[in-house]
């Protein structure tokens, strides 16, 4: 029996993680795969889309120009009531924390239809922080009916909420996949006229002086705004201030919350690039060429650690304790003192760099989708779980 699967982001990061499994599901006999974005991201999303070549059977279309949690909750709800309704799903898969995995994972769950929760069981602890993710994957993991958790850690996560051990499998996370698969596609294909076409003259002409080292960063969090940006941006500018033979590239995120104290701080530096958000592979080959990451981003937490790259993470809690464990990812806070001396300690102290890049990558092999789709070929017995 061919199972009837929907697979449903929204956002960027959940579209990279989502690719390698779409893909597969695509290629598969065992399933009849079908996709539908929210849009909950516009270019962002359709960036991923068209470099994985993914055509959304449906399309929310629903992003506007600085909207809430209150729109994007209510327009993923009712779009996806019709969505359902229409694909005729055996199950729904979703992605992560963001709004479209909760709102996609409550309109199946209103229509009887199982959900497979995929990067289940990430948890801070704290509902305020990553908020409102923590809460959204929290609801999520009461709707599904599975869990893939890419770590034990965070399989864990889930006993401790009275998940049922055998509704959950430890899969690794598919953004190793799509990393890799990825970094196969650009050591295979592009040259450096390629990347100085991306990347522009004034970025790739300082990447490719032997002289300069650069420092790649990236800031969205919705918990940051306000105080903890000012804060960001300020470490950031007294760093390029005191280190002008370092280039500090920053693609900026599309969020006017963002971009506004962003450009309005960070503008005037001659070694402060802010550009605009890179499509993924441009991204993974800038990543590759830094020396370290600032950030307070997910998937760059998990992904910088295949690439041998130290993470410098402003955040004061977070639910990827693996790569902390590991020693590849510090938590820096959002203090401007303590991102300063934090960022400082690894550009100056050689020991502490080759440590913290040395790291073994702890969320995957590159073959979680694999894993993932073998649970889903028992489809029928995961199907009929939430139904009853
Ligand atoms: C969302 C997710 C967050 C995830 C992040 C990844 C929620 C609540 N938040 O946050 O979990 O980590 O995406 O980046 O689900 N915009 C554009 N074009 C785009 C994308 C965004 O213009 O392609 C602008 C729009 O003005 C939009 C705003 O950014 O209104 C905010 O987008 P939204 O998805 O609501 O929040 P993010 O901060 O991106
Ligand atoms: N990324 C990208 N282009 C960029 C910045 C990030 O493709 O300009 C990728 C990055 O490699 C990672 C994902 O986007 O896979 C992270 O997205 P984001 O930080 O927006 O969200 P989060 O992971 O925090 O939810």
């Amino acid at each position: 029996m061919t199972l009837r699967v929907l697979s449903v982001f929204g956002t960027r990061p959940e579209a990279i993680k989502m690719a390698p499994l779409v893909l597969a599901l695509q290629k598969s006999t065992d399933f009849d795969s079908q996709v539908c974005v929210t849009g909950q991201h516009r270019e962002m999303l359709d960036q991923v889309l068209t470099l994985f070549k993914i055509i959304p059977d449906y399309d929310l279309a629903l992003m506007k120009p600085g909207q809430d949690l209150f729109d994007v909750t209510a327009a993923a709800i009712v779009g996806m009531r019709d969505v359902l309704v229409s694909a005729k799903p055996d199950i729904v898969l979703v992605h992560g924390d963001t709004t479209t995995c909760l709102a996609a994972a409550l309109a199946a769950f209103y229509h009887a239809i199982p959900v497979a929760h995929i990067e289940a069981g990430l948890r801070t602890g704290d509902l305020s922080a990553p908020f409102p993710e923590e809460l959204n994957r929290s609801l999520v993991a009461k709707i599904a009916s599975h869990h893939f958790a890419p770590t034990e850690s965070a399989r864990q996560n889930l006993l401790n909420e009275g998940i049922d051990d055998a509704a959950i499998s430890v899969t690794g996370n598919t953004v190793i996949d799509a990393l890799l698969m990825t970094r196969d596609s650009i050591n295979k294909t592009f040259s450096g006229v390629y990347w100085r076409k991306q990347l522009g003259d004034g970025v790739y002409g300082c990447l490719d002086d032997t002289t300069r080292r650069t420092i790649l960063i990236t800031a969205h969090r919705r918990e940051n705004f306000g105080q903890g940006f000012d804060n960001i941006c300020r470490a950031i500018s007294q760093l390029a201030e005191q280190h002008s033979d370092w280039d500090f590239v920053y693609p900026v995120h599309l969020n006017p919350n963002v971009r506004n104290p962003v450009n309005i701080l960070l503008g005037q530096y001659t070694n402060v690039h802010l550009i605009e958000p890179l499509d993924y592979k441009t991204f993974v080959w800038l990543m590759d060429k830094s020396e370290l990451v600032i950030t307070d981003s997910g998937g760059i937490q998990e992904e910088a650690p295949s690439l041998g790259k130290p993470v410098l993470v402003m955040r004061d809690v977070t639910e990827r304790p693996e790569a902390v464990a590991a020693g590849t990812v510090r938590l820096v806070g959002t203090e401007i003192e303590s991102i300063v001396n934090e960022v400082e300690l690894v550009m100056e102290n050689a020991d502490i760099y080759r440590r913290m890049a040395t790291a073994i990558n702890p969320y995957g092999d590159g073959h979680s989708v694999e894993r993932i789709l073998n649970q889903l070929k028992q489809g029928a017995s995961l199907a009929l779980q939430v139904c009853a």
